[in-house]
């Protein structure tokens, strides 16, 4: 008999009720896209999606002590307790076919067993994905393959923000099975209930209030940010009718929610998460060598940087994906007369594949990066003063993930490799950030 899927259960359900083995093969075949990626090339470049509003208002914020249902006051004294919040970020985590599966599954095993063998003060209490969820764009069929099979043991909620593979249409797609029609029954439910996506398994859906929303939790708040469908740029807007199709109702709620901060004199850490990622390495030109796979989102950059200086108020960290490795950039801005430190970091590296951040050409080899290159050129009219920009540590041979911890005072973000081998520790780059003085310490 069916299960009678979408009744609401009285409380959320993150995991199964026992450890399983790992899945070694796909429950649905997926054949390659390759064709159909030939097919869609061109429209991957200007065909943006459009979205609902959030069912919140601008300044509205979800709680983390209400999206852990019963266990929501237990989760929270424990924070209170311990002085401070753990938590998980990783992108690009969806395997598009059997041979990339495994490398899916060792990132989710690793989140998993992190979360059940931290001490309490040190669990992490909720994994922020960064986008492209399911691969290759969105289906519904692939959605207990590439996320509810490899996470059925993270025991503890999942966020999400869609990724251009989460929400590019392919043309000729029902309007009933569009790829965010399919997140927002995952990730957007009202009430938490198990989708046909989540088959035999019991993690019911998320409960955000839309593809962009902010998450309130002890110590952070992290502003999701949908970057819409293109392979590149990031758009969140119409920018002003370029993109007529794409609704300006981000802007708003960024603009809401930043004055929010200002107007309670928020003490916390500020995180801003969209999947594209505003800097994406490339080598300057003339130098041999091209970039990764993709670029940056200058545009993207400026409209957020310019709402950030009408609010006076700018982020701690900027958190993406898209790029599939590992990149953290520093960023120097001159802000309300204080010099401030931005780390801007790139983690797609969550299982889908590995990009080297420099290809060869041309008989020229590829002239890898250095750790603390100055890769200003990389800005592009940037809307607040730039001091500068630093390529401080990149990882592009290795999946990984973020653990990030908040206290009070700081901001700490670590970038951790599955499958560490003989290294001492899973952890290869750690930045902090001061939250009263927006410098970083360490390195
Ligand atoms: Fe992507």
């Amino acid at each position: 008999m069916p299960r009678n899927t979408l009744t609401a259960l009285p409380q959320p359900i993150f995991n199964e009720g026992s450890v399983s083995p790992d899945p070694t093969r796909f429950k649905t075949a997926h054949p390659s896209d390759s064709q159909l990626y030939k097919e869609i090339q061109k429209l991957l470049t200007k065909d943006v999606v459009s979205f609902g509003p959030s069912r919140l208002p601008p300044d509205g914020m979800v709680a983390l002590q209400d999206v852990w249902g019963a266990h929501g006051p237990e989760i929270i004294k424990n924070i209170q307790s311990a002085e401070k919040i753990v938590f998980h970020a990783a992108g690009d985590t969806g395997a598009s076919n059997e041979g990339k599966y495994a490398n899916e599954v060792r990132v989710c095993d690793q989140l998993s067993s992190d979360c059940r063998t931290a001490d309490e003060a040190n669990r992490p209490v909720f994994l922020f994905q960064l986008g492209d969820v399911v691969y290759d764009f969105g289906e519904s069929r692939y959605y207990y393959d590439q996320f509810y099979d490899p996470f059925r043991n993270y025991p503890a909620p999942i966020f999400a923000i869609p990724g251009n593979h989460d929400s590019f249409i392919v043309p000729n797609t029902p309007a009933d099975a569009t790829p965010l029609e399919i997140f927002e029954r995952n990730f957007c439910a009202t009430e938490p209930v198990i989708t046909p996506e989540a088959a035999s398994l019991h993690r019911t859906a998320m409960t955000q209030p839309g593809v962009y929303f902010t998450l309130d939790a002890p110590f952070v708040r992290i502003i999701g940010l949908f970057s819409n469908a293109l392979e590149d740029p990031g758009v969140i807007s119409s920018q002003k009718g370029k993109w007529p199709t794409v609704p300006d109702v981000q802007l708003t709620f960024l603009e809401a929610q930043l004055n929010l901060i200002k107007k309670q004199k928020y003490p916390g850490s500020v995180i801003l998460a969209m999947h594209h990622p505003p800097f994406s390495y490339a080598p300057p030109k003339k130098s041999g060598g091209a970039g990764g796979n993709h670029g940056g989102s200058p545009a993207m950059l400026r409209e957020i940087d310019s709402i950030c200086l009408d609010a006076g108020v700018y982020p701690h960290v900027f958190l993406s994906g898209h790029a599939h490795n590992y990149q953290r950039f520093a960023r120097r801005i001159r802000f309300r007369n204080q010099q401030y430190e931005v780390p801007f970091i790139v983690c797609g590296d969550g299982g889908h594949n590995v990009n080297r951040m420099v290809t060869g050409r041309a008989g020229q080899p590829p002239r890898e990066p250095y750790f603390g290159a100055d890769v200003h050129y990389l800005e592009s009219k940037p809307a607040v003063t730039s001091t500068g920009l630093i390529l401080k540590h990149y990882d592009d041979m290795n999946y990984g993930y973020l653990r990030i911890t908040v206290d009070k005072q700081k901001l700490a973000i670590g970038f951790h490799l599955v499958n560490a081998g003989r290294l001492p520790q899973s952890r290869i780059d750690m930045v902090t950030v001061d939250l009263a003085r927006h410098t970083v310490t360490g390195n």
